[in-house]
């Protein structure tokens, strides 16, 4: 006799699936709190390789711990030649640079790469996809992750404003509970895989648009929106968000899974955007535009509040450092590369093999025969 499975619970929501030291999302309150810290507190305050060392070893780095991460960083943003054929192959075809950071990490997988190697070789990957066909800059060795990635992205060095703007970005997102992304790096790693594996699953869940796609199509829609006039932009946006709605499409940078307020995480990139896009019309739009478009799913959704979420903010201080929108995906993986790792080794230190049920609710006793005749 079957025993009747329990309750389906769709996507897995509200389901608490183990536990962990490294991030704490409180959706009601909207906090976000990093291995004890409030993000607001320590994404504007710290660099890269210090929220990467609070991951990995629950507690900030001292002065020269934090070099050391650094210099590691720096020397596994030396990529192997096999790493460097596939990621250029894929750029060379066209393909989307989150399929290239796949690639480059299964070739990154021949070398069994340790964590420091996998987070840093994220960052020299999609370099060398964005710089394709061109060589990626040398970087001095001993500059912080954040600008190494925007002087290889553009071939000079970074301003401070440009570094620490994005510095607060990859804090800000590099881990964040228990989303798809971090998920499925567990699943993989809780059967025993090898980390590239989890990394490659978790960068295949990151680049669905519901999960890490969502900042570029949210930029896209505001750009094309302001270009509206003589509508205005606030009653461009209102007639954009109905059509959209009506057709069953989804916004861009709005609502989430757990959170049912505003992410806390988008004001602390707000402010960093500020920084970059002081003269420039864009932010004001992009205010008034969130105003629309949350207005119009509250009047639309009455019964979700649905609120601005990381990816709406993202899209504009990603813009703001000259990223395309095409990449800001795959800088998100730059980031919560950090928190994969980490998940990855507390799933092997704690976790068990992550093997859930499901309800079948298929036919039994087919006849072969009787299907054959
Ligand atoms: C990230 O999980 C994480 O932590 C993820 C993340 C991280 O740091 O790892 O925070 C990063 O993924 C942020 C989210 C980025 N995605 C987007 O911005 C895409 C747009 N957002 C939606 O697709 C949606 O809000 C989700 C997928 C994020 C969450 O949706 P749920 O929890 O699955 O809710 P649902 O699909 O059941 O929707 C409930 C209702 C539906 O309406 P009805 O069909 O019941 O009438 O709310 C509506 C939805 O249509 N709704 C939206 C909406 N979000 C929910 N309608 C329009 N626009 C939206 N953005």
């Amino acid at each position: 006799m079957n025993t009747p499975a329990r309750r389906v619970v769709g996507g897995l929501e509200g389901v608490v699936v183990g536990q962990t030291r490294l991030s704490r999302v409180d959706g009601q309150a909207g906090r976000l709190t990093l291995a004890g810290f409030a993000v607001e507190t320590l994404a504007p305050a710290v660099s890269f390789e210090s929220a990467l060392f609070l991951l990995w070893h629950d507690r900030l780095p001292t002065p020269s711990e934090h070099d050391r991460v650094r210099a590691e960083l720096a020397e596994a943003r030396r990529l192997p030649a096999e790493v460097l054929q596939v990621v250029r192959a894929a750029a060379k075809r066209g393909a989307p640079a989150m399929n290239a950071l796949r690639l480059g990490v299964a070739a990154l997988g021949l070398t069994a790469p340790s964590d420091v190697r996998l987070v840093g070789a994220m960052a020299a990957m999609l370099a060398t996809y964005v710089r394709h066909p061109n060589e990626v800059v040398e970087v001095p060795p001993e500059v912080d992750h954040a600008t190494a990635l925007l002087w290889m992205l553009h071939g000079r060095r970074p301003t401070d404003t440009e570094a620490r703007a994005l510095t607060t970005y990859l804090v800000t997102v590099c881990d964040h509970g228990m989303n798809a992304s971090t998920f499925a790096a567990r699943v993989v790693a809780s059967t025993g895989s090898d980390d590239a594996a989890a990394i490659e699953a978790a960068l295949g869940a990151l680049a669905g648009p519901l999960h890490g796609g969502a900042p570029g199509p949210a930029l896209e829609a505001l750009l094309a929106l302001r270009d509206r006039a003589p509508t205005t932009l606030e009653a461009a946006t209102v007639a954009w968000v109905e059509e959209q709605v009506a057709q069953g499409e989804r916004i861009m940078g709005f609502g989430h899974r757990v959170y049912r307020v505003r992410d806390p995480r988008a004001d602390v990139l707000a402010a960093a955007a500020k920084a970059l896009l002081a003269d420039s019309s864009l932010l004001a739009d992009a205010q008034v535009h969130e105003r629309a478009v949350l207005a119009t799913l509250s009047r639309l959704k009455p019964d979700r509040p649905i609120a601005t979420n990381v990816e709406y903010y993202t899209a504009l201080l990603l813009h703001g450092l000259g990223i395309a929108s095409d990449l800001f995906t795959a800088v998100f993986a730059v980031g919560r590369v950090a928190g994969w790792t980490a998940h990855i080794a507390e799933q092997r230190a704690t976790g068990r093999l992550i093997r859930p049920r499901v309800e079948y609710i298929g036919p039994f006793d087919r006849s072969v025969a009787a299907a054959t005749r």
